[in-house]
């Protein structure tokens, strides 16, 4: 019998921009996905300041996305998900790709992304992408059991290889 699992294995997915249609999914997953998630109100407002905001668009609905800041040559990846069905399938890291090259074109130097020093996955997507750790900020995240650390990490856009 196919699982959930197996029909999203199935399943074609293309990135595109977010757009206020999809808050309310992106933010389901954001709850689903994260013990402290953001507000639908912080998803809404990245949107209206112009960040750049990618969803995954599958026939299913919204199954991930990126948020992405830039200025000041710099660009931070504020946010990253994929629906944990589909987890491992090198979606997150197409994903995240994606949003770095769109940085780049636009002539941004280097990228920023803090992550929970906990997150394991996410850090060895980071390290597998070329960011490297260029600090720590002490108890900068809401844990169960108190504070944790951010490491922050960074990448020259340069060094990114192409599609
Ligand atoms: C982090 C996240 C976006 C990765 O998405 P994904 O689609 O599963 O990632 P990919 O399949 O592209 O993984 C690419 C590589 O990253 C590494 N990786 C990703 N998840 C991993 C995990 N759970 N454990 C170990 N390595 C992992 C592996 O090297 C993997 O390659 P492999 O599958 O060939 O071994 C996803 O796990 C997620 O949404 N997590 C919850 C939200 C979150 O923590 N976001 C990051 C906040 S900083």
């Amino acid at each position: 019998m196919a699982t959930a699992r197996d029909t999203f294995a199935e399943l074609a997915w293309r990135f595109r921009p977010m757009t206020q249609a999809d808050l309310a999914q992106v933010a389901a997953l954001e709850r689903a996905s994260y013990a402290f998630p953001w507000s639908d109100q912080i998803f809404s407002d990245c949107l209206r300041v112009g960040y750049h905001c990618v969803v995954v668009d599958t026939v299913a609905g919204v199954a991930g996305y990126a948020v992405l800041s830039m200025g000041a040559g710099e660009a931070h990846v504020l946010n990253l998900c994929v629906e944990q069905a589909i987890r491992r399938r090198g979606i997150g890291r197409e994903l995240l790709l994606d949003v770095l090259r769109h940085a780049r074109d636009r002539g941004i130097r280097d990228a920023f992304l803090e992550v929970r020093r906990s997150n394991k996955g996410a850090i060895s997507l980071y390290h597998e992408t070329g960011f490297e750790c260029v600090g720590q900020r002490r108890g900068y995240y809401q844990s169960h059991d108190g504070r944790e650390d951010a490491m922050v990490y960074r990448l020259e856009l340069g060094a990114l290889r192409d599609a």
